[in-house]
């Protein structure tokens, strides 16, 4: 068995998303907890991410989105973006090996532009390097914010319909949908929030439509490969129905009297 092959079925996982996407959140009051700096709580975040990129991987998640660092995460204290970004290069340079033995594309969503230089520098480099691989996506929003991704799908159609392109009629979902950062990724399947926010904050608004979503109280630190399955389990169990009716979709539905 590659040690791809985690049947999800031992785990009492009915049915796998093909898209994961996470609100990692909780990493300041992880460390508040424990009297420690944010960043702390940062650093011991790039833990859980390396725990949930392993398992996505073994139990054949095609598509992973981490909600790294969001459009609105700069106004935070300066040291505290500085330390951020600091980690995320040395998450990029000591997981570069790792994605490329794998075989997973390494993909961002949201302005990267925003970012330093030299990380600017870093994504390209780390895209272009794992630009053949085919096993998975790990795709990381990055200064993303789901307005903004919308703000930026909208200039785009309409400097397309300016130029001709596109007829104004012609403008349905798949145009607003292929002008997203996340264009060619399929939409979320499970969204998990850590650390129980009942809130989007601004991710992915347009994808996340019929998404499942799974908050948990587990800070994002802790957030252990067993919590993960956990919302794997949750998630095999959901009946997804899309605008039809429990009997439409093939489910239990509540039957009509
Ligand atoms: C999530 O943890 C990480 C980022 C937003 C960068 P937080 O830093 O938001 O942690 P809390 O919500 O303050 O606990
Ligand atoms: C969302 O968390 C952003 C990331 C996890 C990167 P926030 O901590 O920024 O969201 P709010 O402020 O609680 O809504
Ligand atoms: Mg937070």
């Amino acid at each position: 068995m590659s040690e791809r092959n985690i049947d999800p079925s031992t785990h009492g996982i009915t049915k796998m998303p093909r898209h994961v996407a996470i609100i990692m959140d909780g990493n300041g009051r992880w460390a508040r907890q424990r009297g420690w700096l944010r960043l702390k709580g940062h650093q011991e975040g790039a833990r859980a991410v390396k725990r949930t990129l392993e398992l996505s991987y073994k139990l054949g998640v095609r598509h992973l989105t981490l909600f790294a660092f969001s459009a609105q995460n700069w106004s935070r204290p300066k040291p505290e973006v500085q330390g951020l970004m600091a980690l995320l290069g040395e998450y990029l340079r000591t997981e570069q090996a790792e994605l490329m033995r794998r075989g997973i594309r390494f993909r961002t969503i949201g302005d990267v532009t925003k970012l330093p230089e030299n990380l600017q520098r870093e994504i390209l480099d780390l895209q272009q390097r794992t630009a053949s691989n085919d096993r998975m996506d790990l795709i990381v929003a990055l200064s993303y914010g789901g307005r903004e991704d919308l703000v930026h799908a909208a200039r785009a159609v309409a400097a397309d319909a300016i130029a001709g392109r596109i007829k104004v009629e012609d403008i349905d979902i798949e145009a607003i949908s292929a002008r997203l950062y996340t264009a060619d990724i399929p939409d979320p399947d499970l969204m998990i929030r850590t650390s129980g926010e009942m809130r989007i904050s601004n991710f992915m608004l347009w994808q996340l439509a019929y998404s499942e979503l799974y908050i948990t109280e587990v800070l994002w630190p802790d957030f252990s490969e067993d919590d993960y399955i956990d919302a794997l389990r949750v998630f095999g169990g959901r009946e997804r129905r899309f605008g039809l009716t429990g009997e439409q979709v093939g489910g239990g539905g509540e039957r009509e009297r």
